[in-house]
This record gives C-alpha cells, sequence and structure tokens, in this order.
C-alpha cells in the first residue's frame, strides 16, 4: 500500500512510523488510520521496536480531524471511534515496544495516539491535552480510559474538563510523559531508549508488555497468574538458557528471540 498520510522508515530494527499531514498538523483523519493500520500489520519479526512521530515541526498530532468529523452521524462517529480504537489496541498487541516522541501538539487523539504507546517521550516544546469538550464532544480514541489509568481519574478529569493544554514539565509533573528532551534531541532519546531495550530478550521484552497490558484490567490475583504464566512460559525458550548461561559465564548474552 502505498501511503500519503504517513511514512514508515526501518532503521535496523527500529521503525519510525511518522504522521505525515503537517499541512493539517498531522490531523487523524480515516486515510491515515487506514495507513496506519496497514503499516503496523506490515511489521515483520525483524523489527523490535516502533517509534511514533509527527512529520514537520509543529506538531505530533493535533487531534481527529475535525473536518472530517464536522458533519458526521452519530453511526458514523461511533464507527471512526471505533477504528481509532482499532489502531491504537494494535499497538498495544504488537509484541514490541513503542515509544511516542511527542515532538509538539499532542492534542486530543493526537494525545490520545500517545497513550496508546508503550512509552512516552516529549521534546521541550510538546503541548498535550484533550481539548474535545471545547469542541462539544469527549475523546472517542482510548483517551478517557488510558488517560485515567495512568494519571488517576482526578488528574484525567482535570485535563478533561477544563481542556487545559499543559506543557511537556506539567506532563512530567504528573506522570504522563516519561521524559522531556530538547526538541532536536528527542528522536536520538527515543533511539537510545530503544537501543538499550534491543539488547534485551526480545521474548522476555514481549512478556513483560503482554502480562502488564493484560493485567493491567485485571484483579492482582488473576494478573499475577497471568505473571506466573508469562515466567513460566519464557522458561521454554533458548533466550532464557542463553541469557542465564551468558551471566554465569560472565559474556554478553546473544539473543535469537527464541
Ligand atoms: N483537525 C483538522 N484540521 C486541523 C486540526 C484538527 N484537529 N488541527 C489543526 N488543523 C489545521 C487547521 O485547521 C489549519 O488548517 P488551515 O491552514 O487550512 O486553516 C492548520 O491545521 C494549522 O492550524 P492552525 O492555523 O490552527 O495553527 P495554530 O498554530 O494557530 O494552532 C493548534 C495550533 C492550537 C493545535 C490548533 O490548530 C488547534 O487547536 N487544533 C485543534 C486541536 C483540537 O481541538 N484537537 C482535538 C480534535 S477532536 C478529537 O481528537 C476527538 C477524538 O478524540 C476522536
Amino acid at each position: 500500500m502505498a501511503y500519503e498520510n504517513i511514512r514508515l522508515e526501518k532503521d535496523g530494527p527500529i521503525a519510525v512510523l511518522t504522521v505525515d499531514r503537517p499541512k493539517a498538523l498531522n490531523a487523524l483523519n480515516s486515510a491515515t488510520f487506514h495507513e496506519m493500520d496497514d503499516a503496523i500489520r506490515s511489521l515483520k519479526d525483524d523489527t523490535r521496536a516502533l517509534i511514533v512521530t509527527g512529520g514537520g515541526d509543529k506538531a505530533f498530532v493535533a487531534g481527529a480531524d475535525i473536518a472530517e468529523m464536522v458533519t458526521i452521524t452519530a453511526a458514523q462517529a461511533r464507527e471512526f471511534s471505533a477504528l481509532g480504537h482499532h489502531v491504537f489496541q494494535s499497538l498495544e498487541n504488537l509484541p514490541i515496544p513503542t515509544i511516542a516522541a511527542v515532538n509538539g501538539f499532542a492534542l486530543g487523539g493526537g494525545l490520545e495516539l500517545a497513550l496508546g504507546c508503550d512509552l512516552i517521550y516529549a521534546s521541550e516544546k510538546a503541548k498535550l491535552g484533550l481539548p474535545e469538550v471545547t469542541l462539544g464532544v469527549i475523546p472517542g480514541f482510548g483517551g478517557t480510559q488510558r488517560l485515567t489509568r495512568l494519571v488517576g481519574r482526578s488528574r484525567a478529569k482535570e485535563l478533561l474538563f477544563t481542556a487545559d493544554r499543559i506543557d511537556a514539565a506539567r506532563a512530567k509533573e504528573i506522570g504522563l510523559v516519561l521524559d522531556v528532551v530538547p526538541a532536536d534531541k528527542l528522536m536520538e532519546h527515543c533511539r537510545a531508549v530503544a537501543a538499550r531495550i534491543l539488547k534485551n530478550g526480545p521474548l522476555a521484552v514481549a512478556q513483560a508488555k503482554r502480562v502488564v497490558e493484560y493485567g493491567a484490567d485485571q484483579d492482582l490475583r488473576s494478573a499475577n497468574e497471568l505473571e506466573r504464566q508469562g515466567f513460566a512460559v519464557l522458561f521454554g525458550s533458548e533466550d532464557q538458557r542463553e541469557g542465564m548461561a551468558a551471566f554465569l559465564a560472565k559474556r554478553p548474552a546473544a539473543f535469537q528471540g527464541k
């Protein structure tokens, strides 16, 4: 599939997905979602980390495309919401870490995209928020739920109700972004985090992601059972033998992802 609204670039084991409609501040319309869906599906086993960012120098993603939504019906809105949910859920389902490089405005659906990633880093010029109530709607791509789980109900409600646009430093203070870095160092920072992850056993990283994601929705007892299963299953892997043998032999592990 040829892409018009996104770019997917491979840099060794790291893929970079750039939402690239800078004239509309990378707003997410249906066509963009379909391209993102295709790009996510197209990732092969040799991709071991995915960085998501925005094209141009102003925005990560400034939200769902308001021009596309202005006249849609409730039924179409439900469909559009389901499409966004599907794409962000598929980021969560990927067995590799996903990293949001928030390089500018991350508003509405843009913040929801970042929230669908495992790790969120922001440039000093990033501005984040959920302005949907200013448009007479609420977030429709998981923002009400993922933000609440990340920063707690009270902070989430504050952002949802006020539509405040917060800067990167404040976003870090409330636990919404992990780190704030100078704009020209953001991609380097995200690649460096990915590189640290890539040194580790890929099956173990995938299990860690899986048990955190599935466990977060469950009671502690069930979630800990998931962890026990994930732990046990890794003992059927060559990577576990290699990782532990390498430790005992005082050499770096050569993981195969098997
Ligand atoms: N949808 C469609 N177009 C958008 C857009 C969006 N979300 N955000 C920006 N654009 C377009 C603008 O219409 C403008 O287009 P034209 O040049 O053709 O007029 C272009 O991008 C540049 O934007 P501005 O001129 O507004 O740039 P600015 O620097 O003055 O302001 C901004 C930047 C504060 C981010 C402002 O563009 C803005 O407030 N954007 C909308 C943010 C928003 O409300 N997002 C939530 C959308 S709703 C949503 O996401 C719902 C959901 O969860 C499903």
